[in-house]
Order: structure tokens, then sequence, then C-alpha cells
């Protein structure tokens, strides 16, 4: 499918591993296994099609309440994963960034975290980023909290919204133009508050470890139909 008006930034709300598992009558974490397939479909639809960042949310700060047990799955999974796709990345040329609230991942996954990232940090064709333990109140008040200890406060009052991103942790990465959430659910779950001021909705109600290249690929062709007006008149 020829699609000209393809996204610089597409982000994807991964939503519905749980209910994908509960209709099989399986346990939740066997759709967060599945759900990892769809990872791997998606990036490969997103570099093959010419997207130049691609952003996941993974796991949000809410998600910390959830039952231990699945909590120390999605952190396995994580760590497993960033082990068994290092080869893919480097092939493909994509960048892996992993953004969040770090306080609360073990030192192990810290580490191989950075690791990866480091090791593709020279990648060009596209970026790969993973929200983990990421919510975007949490993003606000530490840019916030930064942006006051490094300003004078004559300089903090003077600050526009312009000035507010580089203190996000998604500084330097456009804002994302399409956001994807998957499942049926139409909110927005504290994610990319800030940053998704403009971005275009497609609300998928596709589960996610059924979310592949074809679901992907109408997504952006829904995309392309949109007309972005920022307020202005066309
Ligand atoms: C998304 O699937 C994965 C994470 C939030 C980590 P869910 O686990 O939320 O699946 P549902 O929404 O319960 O079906
Ligand atoms: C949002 O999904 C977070 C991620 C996909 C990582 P949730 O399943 O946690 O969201 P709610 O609780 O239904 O809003
Ligand atoms: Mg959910």
């Amino acid at each position: 499918m020829e699609n000209k008006n393809i996204p610089v930034h597409v982000s994807i709300i991964m939503d519905g591993n749980g209910r994908w598992a509960k209709a099989r009558g399986k346990d939740r974490v066997y759709g967060h296994f599945e759900g990892v397939e769809s990872v791997r479909a998606c990036t490969e639809a997103a570099v093959e099609d010419g997207v130049k960042y691609l952003s996941l949310y993974a796991f949000s700060e809410e998600n910390w309440n959830r039952p231990a047990d699945e909590v120390a799955t999605l952190m396995k999974l994580m760590m497993k994963s960033i082990r068994d796709e290092v080869s893919t990345l480097m092939d493909n040329g994509v960048r892996f960034v992993v953004l969040g609230n770090r306080e609360r991942l073990g030192e192990e996954l810290c580490k191989a975290i950075d690791e990866l990232m480091e090791m593709t940090a020279h990648n060009s064709r596209m970026t790969l980023i993973v929200f983990l333990s990421y919510s975007g109140k949490w993003d606000i008040m530490q840019a916030m909290k930064k942006a006051a200890a490094e300003l004078s406060p004559e300089e903090f009052q003077a600050m526009k919204a312009e000035d507010f991103d580089r203190y996000l942790v998604t500084a330097g990465i456009p804002d994302p133009d399409l956001l994807i959430r998957t499942s049926g659910e139409e909110r927005i779950s504290n994610y990319l508050l800030w940053q998704s001021a403009y971005t275009e909705f497609v609300f998928s109600d596709v589960l996610w470890p059924d979310f592949r290249k074809p679901q992907f690929r109408e997504a952006l062709a829904e995309y392309a139909r949109r007309d972005r007006r920022y307020g202005k008149v066309k």
C-alpha cells in the first residue's frame, strides 16, 4: 500500500493483552507474551514504511498497582526482549530508547537498558521509544522541578511552552503525529499529556496481541485521511 502522508512519530498505547488471554481461557501473561510479537511486527512495519519515531506505552506508573506476579512477569519479559532483539535492532538501523521513572526499575534491568541504548545510539533509520514506568503527570512534574532548579526565578517566570519541552523526558523527540490505542478503550490513561496536544488519535477495537502489520497500516491510512488544522482556518 502506497501511503504518502506518513507520520513522523507514531505512538501506541498497547492495550488488551489480558482480555486476549482470557478469551482463550489462559492466564493474562500469555497475552503479554503474544503482545511481544505485535511489537516486533509493528516495529518492522514502521521501519519499512519510513516512520522515523515509533513509541510504545509498555508500562504505566499506575501499572505498578497490578498483582506482584504480573508486574514481575512484565519486567522479566522486558529484560528478555532486550536480550533477544539486539541484533534485529542493529540490522535494521533502529535506535532504542527507554523513557520513564527509573526509581522503581531494578538495577539489572536499568543496566541492560543503558547498554542497548548505548549500542544503538548511532542508528539512524528509526528511533524506537519504550515508555516504561512512565506517566504524563510524572513527566510534567519532573520537568517543572528540573526547570525550577536550573533557572533563576525571573527566567522561570519568563518561560514559554516551547521552552518547557526540553525539560520533559521526550526532549528532542518530535511530538507524536498519530496515537493509536488498541482494545476499544478510548482514553489517554496518563500517557503523553503535554506532548499529545495536537496529536491525531486512532482507536482500534483489535486487542494488542492481534494488532499486526495490516492493522498498523490501516491506522496509517486513517491518519493520511485526516486534516490537521492546528486551530487555523484552511
Ligand atoms: C496492556 O494490556 C499491557 C499493559 C498495560 C502492560 P492489559 O494488560 O492492560 O490488558 P487488558 O486491558 O487487561 O485486557
Ligand atoms: C495503559 O493501559 C497503559 C499501557 C498500555 C502501558 P492500562 O490497561 O493500564 O489502562 P487503563 O487502566 O485501562 O486505563
Ligand atoms: Mg488494559
